[in-house]
């Protein structure tokens, strides 16, 4: 028996019932079952349990990192070219091959240290992980937005990223004299920090960023012989930015921005497209270079490795269901195809084995039978139960009771290899724990700043000088020299902005684990008087046209409001542009005394501090 109210509001035969997840119908979802109107409760409520047992459950572990993203879905289209070249004569990767084929493709945009619900303009890098669903079986490429990463050895990543999140004591907020302890005690995170300081550090939205693999790979072709490979994603849009007080303008009402934009454009049938490109070197150390192919910390010299146009992706679908296909999608570096594989990147290596062991741990150990991450290839291995097995990965024709290999009752046999299985350069060594030589930790962040348009400039020496004065003034100090043996400008402003000069930091020795080289022992020597260095010719990774985004806040509505001039086209590439401080108007507000109107350098760090 159920009350009136329970049945309301009338429903039609046509109408679905609802059921419990035994396929029960429920005569009443208003009421629990009780000993009379007033209770008490019964244990055998069954339906009652079964319904807030499975709320109490409804959360997964969120990602340790890159918890707050945003998934869509589309189509990657190849040109069957790298550059004018068939791209066959140096991957035999199916995906690729031909002019015109599509891949089915699911996209995450995340950023990495706020929690599933932060904000998304927080100062931060953005991931860019995508999946292609071949035909071979499943690719990830999972990336970030700045081309770099802060530190090159994966035995680092848990303690770099303790120092991003909050303290661990009082849990209050992402704190700038902790995260400035790490990067100043860590000399190769400078090429980053330059950039995630710098409005690169807070895209305008998902659809305007840059994509990278950020490590580098390597393509086999059908002679099995190998190439390095760098990854990049350019977004047909262009690339736009915020400064801190745009974004602090838009957090101040909106955490899901991003999301809302990219979800908002799909809808509208705008959707966004990326183009990839890549470089590609040959498969060995090069010691002719200055740096190391495999660091991650560096990007490589288009000038010297051009980027050659691959295919393009358009994202045109939104997830039906968040959670399924946004919280439960797992992405992997171990992901590869037939014609793709590793470098010997040590950070490659070691994020190979975090992704999908937290995977395991945060969706289950049958995560891949999840359909947002099942490959579109038929699967046949001999893996079987674990929690929350779905189903059986049985062959057409496989004997059900052979679950092993080998076999001659039915079972699975191996594939046959492509080619020969001896790839690559030949590597000795002994056993050791020792970083690469060729750390040159300076060069590009100097190169950098100097190759920055002049409002990112600006920006970056704002957004450092905010952060540093929350810091102890040893760390504020070794960041000065650091910034002073990058580029003598970089060093002066901020030090400016911070009252120290290069007299007052010119005393410290290099850090115990540094190992100068003899052209960082002469800038160590002339230090804030080098001058700059010679970029003439240099083709930077990111040197691409930034647009800034300018958003004022109106405190008389709720909404953000967001001024852009649209380019029609992607904006032509140049390696070294210079734009004024903000490229369009002002929004302007009908409630001058109410708005929020701060210059950049007062932009706080983390945004909403
Ligand atoms: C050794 C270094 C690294 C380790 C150990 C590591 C580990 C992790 C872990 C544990 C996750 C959570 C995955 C999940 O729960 O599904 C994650 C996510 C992610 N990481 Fe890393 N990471 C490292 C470096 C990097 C670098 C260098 C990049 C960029 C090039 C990157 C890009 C991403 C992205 C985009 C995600 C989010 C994937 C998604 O949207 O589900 N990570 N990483």
């Amino acid at each position: 028996m159920t009350t009136a109210s329970s049945q309301q509001p009338q429903s039609g035969a046509e109408r679905p019932v609802l059921t419990n997840r035994q396929g029960h119908a429920v005569f009443d979802n208003q009421n629990q079952r009780t000993i009379g109107a007033r209770g008490p409760a019964t244990l055998e409520n069954y339906q009652f349990l079964e319904k807030i047992s499975h709320f109490d459950r409804e959360r997964i572990p969120e990602r340790v990192v890159h918890a707050r993203g945003a998934t869509a879905f589309g189509f990657f289209e190849a040109y069957g070219t790298v550059g004018d070249e068939p791209i066959s004569t140096y991957t035999r990767a199916k995906l690729f091959q031909e002019k015109g084929k599509r891949t089915d493709v699911a996209v995450r945009f995340s950023t990495v240290a706020g929690g599933r619900d932060s904000s998304e303009v927080a100062r931060d890098p953005r991931g860019f992980a995508v999946k292609f669903y071949t035909e071979d079986g499943n690719w990830d490429l999972v990336g970030n937005n700045l081309g770099v990463f802060f530190i090159r050895d994966a035995i680092k990543f848990p303690d770099f990223i303790h120092s991003q999140k909050p303290d661990p004591v009082t849990f209050e907020r992402q704190d700038p004299n902790r995260a400035f302890d790490f990067l100043s005690q860590t000399p190769e995170s400078l090429h980053m920090v330059t950039l995630v300081f710098s409005p690169r550090g807070i895209p305008a939205g998902y659809r305007t960023q840059q994509g990278f693999g950020v490590n580098t790979y390597k393509w086999v072709n059908a002679q099995g012989d190998t190439k390095l490979v760098k990854y990049h994603w350019m977004p047909k849009l262009g690339v736009r930015s915020l400064t801190a007080e745009d974004a602090a303008n838009i957090q101040a009402t909106d955490l899901g921005s991003h999301t809302r934009d990219l979800y908002e454009a799909i809808e509208r049938g705008e959707y966004p497209e990326w183009e990839l490109s890549v470089q590609l070197m040959d498969d060995d150390e090069h010691p002719e270079l200055d740096f190391d192919p495999l660091d991650d910390t560096k990007v490589w010299p288009e000038e010297r490795f051009p980027l050659r146009k691959v295919g393009r992706m358009v994202l045109d679908r939104a997830p039906e269901n968040f959670f399924l296909e946004n919280e439960q999608i797992a992405f992997g570096t171990g992901v590869l195809v037939d014609g793709l594989d590793f470098s010997d990147d040590k950070m490659l290596v070691g994020r190979t084995f975090s992704y999908s062991d937290t995977q395991r741990y945060r969706v289950g150990p049958n995560y891949l039978q999840l359909p947002v991450n099942a490959p579109r290839a038929k699967v046949a291995t001999n893996q079987r139960d674990g929690q929350m097995a779905y189903g059986v990965d049985l062959a057409d024709g496989q004997n059900p009771h052979v679950n092993y290999e080998p076999s001659i009752l039915g079972g699975l046999r191996e594939a046959e290899h492509p080619t020969h299985d001896e790839q690559g350069p030949v590597i000795t060594g002994r056993l050791t724990r020792k970083r690469i030589p060729r750390t040159n930790d300076y060069q590009q962040a100097g190169e950098r700043y100097l190759l920055s348009e002049q409002w990112e400039r600006d920006d970056l020496v704002a957004n450092l000088v905010d952060a540093l004065g929350q810091c102890d003034r040893p760390i504020q100090e070794r960041m000065v020299w650091h910034l002073l043996m990058a580029e003598d400008e970089l060093g002066l402003r901020v030090g400016e902005g911070l009252g120290i000069n290069p007299d007052d930091v010119g005393h410290l020795e290099p850090l115990p684990t540094q190992v100068l080289s003899d052209e960082e022992r002469a800038r160590l020597a002339n230090l804030g008087k080098n001058g700059p260095r010679d970029v003439a010719g240099r083709e930077m990774t990111h040197c691409v046209p930034n647009e800034r985004v300018v958003v004022e806040r109106c405190r008389a509505v709720r909404r953000p409001a967001a001024r852009r001039s649209r380019p029609t086209a992607a904006p032509p590439r140049t390696s070294r542009r210079r734009r004024p401080a903000s490229t369009g108007a002002r929004a302007r507000c009908p409630h001058p005394r109410c708005c929020a109107r701060r210059g950049p350098s007062t932009g706080p760090w983390p945004p909403g501090s």
